[in-house]
């Protein structure tokens, strides 16, 4: 069998172009934060402010020095949530060594109405409950349902398996794939016998940041596998998974790039929408 390769750019562009109507009647505003001079996060900040582009958002990338101290961010965050033409906004990770142990605080100084990274205890808290309760959902995760979704890729009564256990990720979306039915399994690096849990697994989903974790032998005939991990290396992104021997043996795959990072990025300005949505309604 060859598999379906998942093509997140496609979608995305579809879920970007949906948007557009209530983009236009909305009016919403994005503020990309970014600390320093990190490369992946300039070109993550790039794909973030192009599609805001092709959606017609109106958007700000506020470039702070790498030297900025907690108190000028804190300040820069206060400003925002206080400015009412700012509809939501996100404060770009990682950030420099100096403000990384200040991540926790970063984030709960944001005003959950306007995080649309949806990394706030409050929005992951709702999260929690239920689907009817993720108005702003994390993107990445979110962009993984979309996908599956697009794809009409059943998830109720599926087996799932979710590599990594994150904040930003894994754990809200085992919670996601949770809220929709699947029996999930969240593996992390103190996981034994990972190999057992992947080869159980109808969706196979992989955000660890290791090219070459997941190998063929290690995937079920059929299965649909999704790859969220993305490393840069001397050969280009690579994401989890030997993609080349696994497309031959699942039903679905999703390449890096061109698979689930197209969809954080629509996800966020879908964030966006509702962010500024529930803040008029
Ligand atoms: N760095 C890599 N991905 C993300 C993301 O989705 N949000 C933020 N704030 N930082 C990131």
């Amino acid at each position: 069998m060859s598999a379906t390769i998942i093509d997140g750019k496609e979608v995305s562009s579809k879920l970007l172009c949906k948007l557009k109507p209530d983009v236009k009647r909305l009016d919403p505003k994005l503020v990309v934060v970014q600390v320093g001079e990190d490369a992946a996060s300039t070109s993550y900040i790039k794909q973030k402010i192009k599609s805001c582009e092709v959606v017609a958002m109106r958007n700000e990338h506020r470039h702070l020095n790498k030297d900025t101290s907690i108190e000028e961010l804190m300040k820069c965050i206060e400003e925002l949530n206080n400015n009412d033409d700012v509809s939501g906004f996100i404060v770009q990770l990682p950030l420099p060594e100096h403000l990384s142990a200040s991540v926790p605080q970063i984030i709960r100084a944001i005003n959950p109405a306007k995080d649309v990274d949806g990394f706030c205890a409050y929005n992951l808290g709702k999260m929690f409950l239920s689907t009817e309760f993720e108005h702003l959902p994390p993107a990445t995760p979110s962009g993984v349902i979309s996908l599956l979704e697009y794809y009409k890729i059943d998830i109720k009564g599926k087996n799932v398996t979710v590599i990594g256990h994150s904040n930003t990720v894994g754990k809200p979306l085992s919670t996601m794939l949770l809220n929709r039915n699947a029996t999930v399994t969240t593996c992390h690096e103190f996981t034994d016998d990972l190999p057992s849990h992947t080869k159980s697994a109808d969706i196979l989903c992989t955000a660890v940041g290791k090219p070459g974790l997941i190998t063929a032998d290690m995937v079920k005939e059929g299965a649909v596998v999704i790859d969220i991990g993305i490393t840069r290396t001397e050969d280009g992104l690579k994401g989890d998974t030997d993609f080349d021997s696994i497309k031959e043996k699942a039903s679905f795959i999703t390449p890096v790039p061109g698979g689930v990072g197209p969809m954080t990025v629509a996800s966020l300005i879908q964030n966006c929408v509702m962010a500024k949505k529930r803040q008029v309604e």
